[in-house]
């Protein structure tokens, strides 16, 4: 493995853990990713390594994402992304899931495979089946020169800098961005006006300053955290694209603080997961300002009329919710990459009220290298 990152990154620059540097970081970390890959005279996005010519682009049928854990998530937004900016059907499924099931490899279909690490065994294995196959397979990866970007036809770089605590944040807000552009690009080479490709282009620039206003709301965040501590189990719950960010927070409360936890579509509600409301089993709501905010508004009416606690993440306060964080709105399509920001921050200050080993959770490795 190739790593080239300066040894001054690894430094603590005086905060308590990695995991709070590395929230810390993302501003910067996001500006990195977009920096030199913007062209505004076309309302496109270049990304050098893809390997793939527009005539190319254009035949794709599908694409199918794949990775672990937090990685996996990220391609969860990645496909919804793709979906809207580029309309190519596309969907994301956990790496280990897709290479122990024989799946029908097909030549029109274009496979990402996700990795911070780069080395994830489960991955990896995914990519060498799909090349051995003949398919065509992109890696989106933060580790310069590791095995599957090795492996991979060509791809981009997530360039989120190292990332140490075994618990994955800015190297999940940076992997969405670097979809974002992805998406962008594919979308522009396709049907996205460019209208619309300046559209997400200004959203994308506004991202680092809204990220900073995010950060600055860590002390609010912390005394949330510490009423929030005393729960055994939380429910996280989203709509469409405020689904995979719950999923994901709900992994970042599991990880680090040891607190059970589960995400559900918010509409998923009323199937089952009703039954477990009660004073003691709160939930964290996804509530974007879209088209979706009454029937999300509707899913928090129908936890407080049995008594559940909520705490929303919203662009404004929500009146059901016990509390809310409010955060920057941006384009609906990018709503995702700063959603889920508060909620590291929730669980980070979860896990230092518990008093948990927040840089090296247990029966955790940062990377996962067996099968
Ligand atoms: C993230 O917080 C986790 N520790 C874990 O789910 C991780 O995302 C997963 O193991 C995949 O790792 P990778 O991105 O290096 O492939």
């Amino acid at each position: 493995t190739t790593v080239e990152w300066e040894a001054e990154s690894y430094d603590m620059g005086g905060h308590d853990t990695y995991m709070h540097k590395e929230i810390s970081e993302q501003a910067e970390a996001v500006d990195r990713v977009l920096r030199g890959r913007i062209d505004d005279r076309f309302a496109t996005v270049h990304l050098g390594g893809l390997n793939l010519e527009p005539g190319e682009a254009r035949r794709v049928r599908r694409i199918k994402i794949l990775g672990c854990g937090t990685s996996y998530h990220a391609g969860q937004i990645g496909a919804q992304l793709i979906e809207e900016l580029a309309r190519i059907p596309a969907d994301a499924e956990p790496a280990s899931e897709f290479r122990y099931r024989n799946p029908v490899v097909d030549p029109d279909t274009l496979y990402v495979a996700v990795s911070q690490s780069g080395e994830t065994y489960d991955v990896l294995a995914a990519v060498q089946e799909l090349k051995r196959k003949g398919a065509r397979v992109l890696g989106i990866v933060n580790v310069v020169g590791s095995a599957i970007a090795r492996e991979a036809d060509g791809g981009t770089y997530v360039h989120a800098g190292p990332e140490v605590c075994v618990v994955s944040t800015k190297c999940f807000t940076n992997t969405v961005v670097a979809f974002a552009l992805l998406a962008l690009h594919l979308g522009r080479i396709r049907d996205l006006s460019v209208a619309d490709g300046k559209r997400i282009i200004d959203g994308l620039r506004r991202l680092p300053g809204q990220i900073d206003e995010i950060l600055k709301t860590e002390p609010e965040i912390k005394q949330l955290a510490k009423q929030y501590a005393d729960a055994r189990s939380m429910l996280f719950i989203g709509r469409v694209r405020g689904y995979p960010v719950a999923r994901e927070a709900s992994l970042k409360l599991k990880e680090v603080s040891y607190i059970h936890a589960e995400a559900y579509p918010a509409s998923e509600l009323k199937h089952g997961p009703l039954a477990l409301i009660e004073p003691a089993m709160p939930t964290v709501a996804i509530v974007p300002d879209d088209d979706l905010l009454e029937k999300n508004r509707a899913a928090m009416e129908e936890i407080k009329a049995r008594s559940g606690r909520i705490l929303a993440v919203a662009h404004q306060v929500q009146e059901k919710a016990d509390h809310t964080i409010v955060v920057p709105k941006n384009e609906d399509e990018l709503d995702p990459i700063l959603m889920g920001i508060p909620l590291q921050l929730f669980a980070y200050h979860t896990a230092l009220a518990l008093g948990r080993d927040i840089d090296k959770p247990r029966n955790l490795a940062k990377s996962v290298t067996v099968e």
